[in-house]
């Protein structure tokens, strides 16, 4: 039947509709594991404190072994009555112990601290899980940075060709925002290794528990230090949600590229049928579905972000029951970039890179215009003035519907005596990118540098 958890000072019971508004077990049951571990960290603390005896402290605990179990089977779940995971995990054990016994946990704790606990707990777990999905997207990209060797590509700024880039550095640039991605978790996850529990329903417990103890038993490294705080923060939950969306408008990108790149206009990729897509009418249509879920799925992670901080905003102090709202947005985040991970990552590793068709369009829309002005600034010619006579040059190239590298001799030393044949020089893309060798710039032997440290930086959290 249905457990109330309180009832004393009630003459009737709730309405329906306010039963109906209140119910979160439909989305807050998937911590009911984590629960269960947080009641047995309790219980252990009420026998250390003398509430419950040893017999009773080891009966409590096979109870809940027992609850989890018929939890993790499938054989325990909500029921209409339950209105949240706690109170359904308290008839459950009802059932177990009788009420007797059973009755006995709930002292020294309170649902403000438990979900507190709890959401802490489930995210830590998921931020792992979530930061192994990021690094198999990460590899994903790596191999077919690793695959591109040297060849080059047109950089673009605005879209528009800007100057020759190796296919390898462009690919590693989708690849270090998700570096960060994985680093911004580590470091959050440091001030989330901090357990409310023991901080009752806003200050603190009157049994005398060592709150210490139940974060150790509950894998934090210390408790939180004020239980006003600790019960109303959440924090906690929107700085995972921003690293969930960052993380979603880092693929957002990567796939919107992709899209380009797979236009026939653009022709740099071809998609593997398994990550592909066919239209019902269209006989000859391949569609990049994946890529176009990935930059959708951006909306709805943002949206989730902005539904927590729209929570949040002007709460008072302390726990208001506007926070059982939290779970959904992050719980959506969480189940949306678990199955656009993986796709991602598949489609990624199996497309194939047109290399030649990028290798032919790289030359193009003057993009070795930058590497005059610096070829003349070499030659000791400032860079204004330089900046003009390539511009001169890429005008009069223009005008003869020709690239750069076709103006003859005569026609150089025509704009500028400074422009003599030796110019050429840098009129290669080879020689463009070559001469880029700074430590973050597009030469071969600086991006394998900058692949080996990108290596280096990955660690799971
Ligand atoms: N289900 C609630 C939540 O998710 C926890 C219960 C606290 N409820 C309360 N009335 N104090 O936040």
């Amino acid at each position: 039947g249905t457990v109330s958890l309180w009832g004393g000072r009630f003459s009737g019971k709730p309405a329906e509709a306010l039963a109906a508004l209140s119910v979160s077990t439909h989305f807050d049951f998937r911590l009911a594991e984590l629960d269960i571990a947080g009641s047995r960290a309790h219980a252990r603390q009420l026998v250390a404190v003398g509430i419950l005896s040893e017999d009773e402290g080891e009966r409590l605990c096979a109870g809940l072994d027992r609850l989890r179990d018929r939890v993790v089977s499938g054989d325990f779940a909500p029921q209409p009555g339950d209105e949240d995971v706690h109170t359904a995990l308290e008839r459950g054990l009802l059932e177990e112990l009788g009420e007797e016994l059973g009755g006995k946990l709930r002292a020294g704790r309170s649902r403000n601290d438990q979900i507190a606990t709890l959401i802490r707990m489930y995210l830590r777990i998921e931020a792992r899980h979530l930061a192994d999905r990021v690094l198999a997207l990460i590899d994903a990209i790596l191999t077919q940075a690793r695959g591109a060797g040297d060849a080059i590509m047109p950089g673009r700024t605005h879209l528009q060709h800007a100057q020759p880039v190796l296919v390898a550095h462009h690919l590693a640039a989708h690849a270090w925002p998700l570096v960060r991605d994985i680093e911004r978790w580590c470091d959050w996850d440091r001030r989330a290794d901090e357990s409310p529990y023991g901080s009752a329903a806003l200050a603190g417990n009157t049994l005398g528990m060592d709150a210490q103890a139940i974060a150790a038993d509950l894998g934090f490294s210390s408790c939180a230090p004020n239980s006003i705080d600790a019960t109303a923060a959440r924090d906690v939950v929107t700085e995972f949600s921003f690293i969930a969306a960052q993380i979603g408008v880092d693929v957002s990108r990567l796939c919107e590229e992709i899209i380009i790149w797979n236009t026939k206009e653009f022709g740099y990729v071809t998609l593997d049928d398994a990550f592909a897509t066919g239209s019902s009418i269209m006989p000859q249509k391949k569609n990049p579905d994946v890529a176009e879920l990935g930059r959708g799925k951006a909306a709805r992670l943002i949206g989730d972000l902005t539904s927590l901080l729209s929570l949040l905003k002007g709460l008072p102090l302390a726990y208001d029951r506007d926070l059982q709202e939290d779970k959904e947005p992050v719980f959506d985040q969480i189940d949306t970039l678990d199955v656009l991970l993986p796709a991602v990552s598949g489609m990624v590793e199996t497309m194939r890179l047109n290399l030649a068709r990028m290798e032919e369009l790289a030359p193009q829309g003057f993009s070795l215009a930058t590497d005059i002005a610096e070829w003349l600034v070499r030659q000791g010619m400032a860079f204004r003035r330089a900046h003009e006579v390539a511009g001169a040059c890429v005008a009069r190239a223009e005008a003869r519907g020709i690239d750069l590298d076709e103006l003859s001799d005569a026609e150089f030393a025509d704009i500028d005596p400074a422009l003599t044949p030796e110019v050429r020089e840098v009129l290669t893309c080879r020689g463009s990118v070559q001469s880029r060798n700074g430590v973050s710039g597009t030469a071969p032997e600086a991006v394998a540098r900058q692949l080996n440290a990108l290596e280096e930086r990955l660690t799971p959290l």
